[in-house]
């Protein structure tokens, strides 16, 4: 099983700056994530490694896509999608950025999706659009903001139609 698990904006904005545009604002959606992907196989670009404080996510194995070795101990380097894969001995997870989204689009079989109700300008870079004749809805969770959550948001997955 190998899925895409991202979080986007109303305009499908998925970063700012090198950094998620929302900040650290929706901790219930960072324990989502974790939730999901721990035990498992992580593959994300070299700049969202740098997001992450270039330090592997723990308890997960963190495969980083880059055209050079990122000399951090805990993490394995790969120079393409391909190869990526090859090395991943759990279920997979591809974290981002997006051009590994947009590659990742055509091998995995799910998408995760965290859907802020939110808007932001200052976003470059995005997720593709989910084409509904390509994927299917089969579940979605709303959450409402709240003290700790500054934005509304749902949790939406989808398979393959
Ligand atoms: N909202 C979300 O769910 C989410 C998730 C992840 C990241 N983000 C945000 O997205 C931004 C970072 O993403 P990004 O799209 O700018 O960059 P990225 O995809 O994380 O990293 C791009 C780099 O990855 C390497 N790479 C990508 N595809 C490759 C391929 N096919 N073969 C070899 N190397 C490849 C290259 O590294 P080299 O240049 O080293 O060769 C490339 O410069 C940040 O703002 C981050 O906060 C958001």
């Amino acid at each position: 099983m190998k899925s895409i698990i991202v979080a986007m904006d109303k305009n499908n904005g998925i970063g700012a700056k090198g950094d998620l545009p929302w900040g650290r604002s929706l901790p219930d959606d960072l324990a989502h994530f974790k939730k999901l992907t721990t035990g498992g196989s992580v593959i994300m670009g070299r700049k969202t490694f740098e997001s992450i404080g270039s330090k592997p996510l723990p308890n997960r194995e963190n495969i980083v896509v880059s055209s050079r070795p990122t000399g951090v101990q805990g993490v394995l380097t790969a120079r393409s999608m391909p190869a990526a894969l090859a090395l991943a001995r759990y279920e997979v997870f591809f974290i981002g950025g997006e051009d590994i989204f947009l590659e990742a689009l055509n091998e995995v079989d799910a998408i995760h999706a965290t859907m802020i109700d939110a808007e932001f300008p200052e976003a470059d870079v995005f997720f593709p659009q989910i084409n509904s004749q390509d994927w299917r809805e089969v579940s979605r969770n709303h959450h409402e903001a709240d003290k700790d959550n500054k934005y509304a948001f749902d949790i939406v997955e989808y398979e393959r139609a």
